[in-house]
């Protein structure tokens, strides 16, 4: 274990040779960051798992939350140990208490709230996916920079232990090059109506295949869709698509569906081993490396694994938000806005590809 991994309680110490090919990966503990007090727009799902891993989790409180319905502001309030329940979304942006504001609306929402949040001058992490297409995702950005507002997209993933080693072992260059990247996100989503509602931004690439897409995005940086298919409701939105990537070196396989719980798998072939998270990749997950043998086929080389598996989760993006506000940053190394944007071209250009067109743009 190398001495900058630090890892922290619930976590496993890196094992030989995870830690030296990582070598240099910061493992923080979300407990340690600067304390911070989040406001939450949208009193739904997401905003509820996100309340209850902070306060757990963290050393962030959430000071308050807003919804359209005050009633269910409150209920959420109460139900979640949250301080205050603003009436409305604006009144929650301008109450000097809350340090940093997390928009958890579904997706076509989020660019008005993260906007929102940005003129009143309030940090912001903005929930996958980050708008509904790039113009919007540029004009978030846009503001940003113009009032030098932090900005973030909320991709969880990135900032979990496992994901920061994977990074960290890319960057390092100890197993080669890459040679391919692949991700697949499925979920059995067919209860949720928000899923296959176009007026909702539903379909599975949005929602699921956004991580995917990221995942790709995260190991290769620049990249380009060379093929796409796609399964299609009678609504129109995606059930299941998957895209096949390339970048200068390597190529990559980004799907997602959401009629089918698929073992999420995420892996990264190098030309001297393989990175392989065997089952949701996008969540605190086990991280398994293989380093090759004589190379033959059959000959699977040597296994390692580390248990990257920690309660909660979103503690690690609400933490990282919290120490570059303290470090006077406005964006994160970790989730930077030109990969956000990267992404969001991706998914622009998949979506033309399958023909997944929303209602408001026809
Ligand atoms: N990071 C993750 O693991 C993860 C997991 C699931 C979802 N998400 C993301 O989180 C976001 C919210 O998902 P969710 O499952 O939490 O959704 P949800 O519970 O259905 O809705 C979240 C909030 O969106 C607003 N909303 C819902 N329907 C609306 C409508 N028709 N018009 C205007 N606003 C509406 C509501 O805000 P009010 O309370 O103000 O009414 C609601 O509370 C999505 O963008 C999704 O992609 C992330």
């Amino acid at each position: 274990m190398t001495p900058q991994s630090n890892p922290h309680a619930g976590l496993a110490p890196l094992p030989e040779p995870i830690a030296r090919l990582a070598d240099g990966v910061e493992l923080l503990d979300p407990t340690q960051a600067p304390p911070i007090r989040w406001g939450i727009i949208g009193a739904g799902w997401i905003g509820s798992v996100f309340a209850q891993d902070v306060a757990a989790y963290s050393s962030g409180t959430i000071e308050g939350v807003a919804a359209r319905d005050p009633q269910r502001a409150r209920e959420f309030a109460e139900n979640f140990g949250v301080a205050r329940a603003f009436d409305t979304y604006e009144e929650l942006v301008s109450c000097p208490d809350i340090d940093a504001v997390y928009v958890a609306t579904i997706h076509p929402q989020h660019e008005a709230a993260a906007l929102l949040a940005i003129n009143a001058g309030k940090p912001v992490l903005v929930e996958k996916c980050f708008t509904m297409d790039a113009a919007a995702a540029r004009r978030i950005i846009d503001a940003a920079h113009a009032t030098g507002v932090f900005c973030m997209e909320a991709m969880w993933t990135r900032h979990l232990p496992h994901q920061k080693v994977v990074s960290q072992i890319v960057r390092n260059g100890g197993l080669g090059q890459v040679v391919s990247v692949h991700a697949d996100h499925g979920q059995s989503l067919e209860h949720i109506r928000r899923t296959w509602d176009p007026e909702l931004g539903g379909g599975a690439l949005m929602d699921l295949g956004v991580y995917s897409m990221s995942f790709v995005q995260q190991v290769l940086g620049d990249c380009e869709i060379v093929g796409a298919a796609a399964k299609m409701t009678d609504l129109g939105v995606d059930v299941e698509s998957a895209a096949l990537l390339k970048s200068a070196t390597a190529l990559a396989s980004a799907s997602s569906n959401f009629n089918g719980k698929s073992a999420t798998y995420g892996e990264v072939v190098f030309s001297d081993g393989a990175l392989e998270m065997p089952e949701q990749f996008y969540r605190p997950t086990l991280l398994r490396l293989r380093t090759f043998g004589a190379g033959r086929a059959g000959d699977n080389g040597e296994l390692v694994e580390w248990d990257g598996t920690v309660p909660g989760g979103f503690q690690y993006q609400a933490a990282e938000v919290a120490r570059c506000l303290a470090a006077g940053l406005t964006e994160s190394e970790t989730m930077p806005l030109n990969d956000t944007i990267a992404v969001m071209d991706l998914l622009d250009d998949m979506r033309r590809r399958i023909g997944l067109v929303y209602p408001w743009e026809k």
